[in-house]
């Protein structure tokens, strides 16, 4: 790094297609505007200085052995090994970290601060997307210990300005799917309730499908065909990613036929599977769901994964919706500023 490189990483909002990624089934995310930004400027020596703005906090390490850390050092430091890890020259820099997106929002601050750092880092930013959100997602896995999928790494770093990207969790296809909503709007909504992958339900609910998936005999639950026989809650398990993976198709076949009301219709769907069948949803959830069906939305439904975080409305025209509400669209994918 012979100069000062700012990138940017953007937040993402999955449209439908929760807890899918990680049972090679379908998903439609996009990447958003807001996002993280990182700013790397060349030092003298073998050491990284960083410098999270927002939180006021500072870490310094050693190129060569830092020791793993916690909380958003974990994913500096994770990134940096891992970019080694994969044949990347780091080199020794200060970063500063900044972004309007909030942690634990459900917006995947942590794909967006993983994606900046990256592109940030590395030498030359022509490199194989979806390689990189592999390296991203050994971050998380390895580093930081939340066993998430790549849905959110793929989304900001392969999203598409104006489009939902459909992916397919099963060979990594993408497919771009024009958000075309006319005078309709897509608002997020914080629960106030934080979430924390590395803890909690997510691990839980991921070694769940995977003991479903034994008791199955199969090797993913996209090879699911019902969850027959199957002991609560794994039936109910089985059943929210077998009805998610069809209601993302459904959600392409809406939006290209431009019927919002069964896209919004959908994303009510989704939420109950999610409530009722993934158990992922919290009171602070339910009461904001509530709010934005009150105030006209045509559905609404968790976002990202559950536990607390955000939620994702569509609203019809003239329909207002609750304070505190962020409209979303398509923006571009991670890049260098
Ligand atoms: C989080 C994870 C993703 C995905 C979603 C649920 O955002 O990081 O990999 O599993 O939850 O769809």
């Amino acid at each position: 790094m012979a100069e000062r490189v700012v990138a940017r990483g953007p937040g993402r909002v999955n449209l439908i297609g929760e807890h899918t990624d990680y049972n090679d089934g379908l998903a439609l995310p996009f990447a958003i505007d807001r996002g993280v930004t990182v700013t790397a400027e060349p030092l003298p020596g073998d050491r990284i200085e960083a410098h999270a703005l927002d939180l006021g906090e500072e870490d310094a390490f050693a190129l060569e052995d830092a020791e793993p850390a916690r909380g958003w050092r974990a994913f500096v430091r994770g990134t940096v090994a891992e970019l080694r890890a994969a044949g990347h020259e780091v080199r020794a820099c200060r970063i500063t970290i900044e972004g309007d997106l909030p942690h634990g929002s459900g917006l995947s601050s942590s794909a967006a601060l993983e994606a900046a750092l990256c592109l940030a880092l590395i030498e030359d930013d022509d490199v194989d997307r979806v390689e990189l959100a592999k390296l991203c997602s050994r971050v998380e896995n390895d580093h930081v210990g939340a066993r998430t999928g790549l849905l959110d790494q793929l989304a900001v770093l392969c999203g598409e300005e104006g489009r939902a990207l459909r992916i397919d969790f099963r060979d990594l296809a993408m497919d771009a799917v024009p958000l075309e909503l006319g005078d309709w709007r897509l608002v997020t909504l914080g629960s106030g309730a934080s979430h924390e992958h590395a803890g909690g339900g997510y691990n839980e609910r991921r070694a769940e499908c995977a003991a479903a998936c034994e008791a199955l005999g199969i090797s993913s639950l996209r090879d699911a065909t019902g969850a027959g026989g199957l002991p609560g809650p794994l039936d109910r398990r089985v059943r929210h990613v077998l009805s998610e993976n069809a209601r993302v198709d459904a959600m392409a076949e809406a939006l290209a036929a431009g019927d919002l009301e069964r896209a919004g219709a959908l994303l009510d769907a989704s939420h109950a599977s999610l409530r009722d069948d993934y158990e992922a949803s919290v009171p602070e959830v339910e009461r904001t769901v509530a709010a934005l069906k009150d105030a006209g939305a045509a559905g609404a439904r968790m976002v990202g994964g559950g536990f607390g975080g955000s939620v994702l409305a569509l609203f019809p025209p003239g329909a207002t919706p609750p304070d505190g509400s962020v409209s979303v669209a398509p923006g571009p994918a991670a890049r260098r500023l």
